[in-house]
Order: C-alpha cells, then structure tokens, then sequence
C-alpha cells in the first residue's frame, strides 16, 4: 500500500525529509499547544518515514523527531560547541564516505545459515566481506567455512578496528571497498543499501567471473539468484565466468 503511495527515496533523503517535516509541523502547530504540536510533528515524521525502504530506515526516519526533541528538552542547557563534541564519535565511527553505502547493522548470527550448503568452497579459497563493520559477518562466515581465508574491508577505523579484534582469524584492512580489488575472492559477502547492489554486480562481473557474490537482504539486479535463503533474505549469485555469458552472448 505505502509503495502506491509515497515515492521511494534514496538514503538518507527520507531521513531528512522525515525530520525537516515533522519539526515544521511541529512548528506550524505550536500556537494550538504542546500536545497538539508534538501530533502534529509525530504524524508528519511517521507519514514521511514511509518514502524509506525497509522497517528500520523507517524507523530511523520517524524516530528522529521524538528523540531530538526529547533530547533538546533534557539537554537545553547544554551550549553549542557540546553538541558539536558529541557528534565527532559519531563522525569517526561514520565518515562521511560510508553514508553512501550503508551505515552499521551487523549482520544476525544465523543470517547465512545454509550458505555453505550452496557454496562448496575449495581448501583455501578467498572470502571477502566488503563493508565488515564490527565483524559479525565475518564471525557468521568464520563459522561457516573456518579453512576459508577470511579478509575484511570497512572504511570506518574504529569498526575496522574492531572487526580485527572480534574476528581474528579474518585479515582486516581499514579501506574503500570499491577501491579495492575482488580478483582472486570466491566469495564476497555484502550487507550493504539496495543502492549499492548495481555497482556490486558490475564490479563482481569485471573483477571475479566465476565467483559467488552473495547480499543479505538486498536483491542484485540483472542476475538471477542461485539461491535465496532465510527471511531476511540471504541472496547468492553465481558471476558467470565470462563477459560473454554474463551478457547473455
Ligand atoms: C550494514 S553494515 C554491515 C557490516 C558487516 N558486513 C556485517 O554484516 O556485520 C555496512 C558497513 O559497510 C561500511 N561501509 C560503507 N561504505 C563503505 C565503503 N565504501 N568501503 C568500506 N566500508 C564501507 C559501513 O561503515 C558499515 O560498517
């Protein structure tokens, strides 16, 4: 129903769209009362949240206004330069960079059950998670194939810093996963934004023919999954060895 409705957008567009209405809203309603306006603001920040995709942007958009206002009703003392001391963790734990993809969410711990049921992994074969974050999807792989060697890419310091502690047997390298090469991975596991899965597939199709790249939730377009696995869902593609066959010649 909300897909009829309100156009999608790119993120983090409904975000801020969603906090920018829900503050003009309340705004707008503030000579009818508090109670009202705070509606006023809630409903517009709820309507707006439904041009995000998925139930946690959507909960990321609506919830902007409550807590921002919550915490400007309890920190009001605070002065300015405060608020720009408290937004540099989250600056360093986010570059700027990594919003264009997609902002930390580890991956569940059961989230690539069966995976190795579809991949047969040869003895020493390479798997790379692109964006590694804190590690889980690392753990989960480690789990799954411990004889793989395991490598990790984050472009956060502090994540990949963290990655490298909470996953040991994985190589962890702070750097931009798109600047870096997938020649020589079987697999490479992303957990990244709708958005991201074209360019995904168009450097897996130049950079590892043959090999399996695999995205939990987010669908690849122009290849067919050989596999779709769990709710969430995981899904895993096999990049056609040559450019030929990827193009259908
Ligand atoms: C949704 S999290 C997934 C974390 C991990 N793969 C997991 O599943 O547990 C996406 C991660 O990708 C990282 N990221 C986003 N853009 C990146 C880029 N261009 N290069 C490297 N990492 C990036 C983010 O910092 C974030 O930690």
């Amino acid at each position: 129903m909300s897909t009829l409705v309100f156009p999608r957008l790119p993120w983090p567009l409904p975000a801020l769209l969603a906090w920018l209405l829900a503050w003009g809203a309340f705004s707008a309603a503030a000579g009818a009362g508090m109670p009202l306006a705070a509606l006023a603001g809630l409903l517009a920040g709820a309507a707006a949240a439904f041009t995000a995709q998925g139930w946690r942007r959507r909960l990321i958009a609506a919830g902007g206004f409550p807590l921002s206002a919550c915490a400007l009703a309890g920190l009001a003392a605070w002065p300015p330069w405060a608020w720009l001391l408290a937004l540099l963790p989250l600056l360093l734990a986010y570059p700027l960079k990594a919003w264009r993809d997609a902002p930390f969410f580890p991956t569940p711990a059961d989230a690539l059950d069966g995976l190795d049921r579809v991949v047969a992994l040869p003895p020493g074969a390479r798997v790379l998670d692109a964006g590694c974050g804190a590690g889980d999807g690392l753990r989960a792989l480690h789990r799954l194939w411990p004889q793989a060697r395991l490598e990790g890419v984050e472009w956060s310091r502090p994540l990949a810093w963290l990655a490298a502690r909470r996953c040991r047997a994985a190589a962890v390298r702070r750097a931009d996963m798109w600047a870096s090469s997938w020649a020589g991975c079987t697999v490479v596991y992303l957990f990244q934004r709708p958005e991201s899965m074209a360019r995904a597939v168009d450097k897996a199709r130049r950079e590892m023919p043959g090999g399996w790249l695999v995205s939990l939730e987010f669908e690849a377009v122009g290849l067919k999954a050989a596999a779709r696995l769990g709710r969430r869902p995981l899904w895993i593609y096999r990049i056609p060895a040559s450019t030929a066959a990827a193009t259908g010649r």
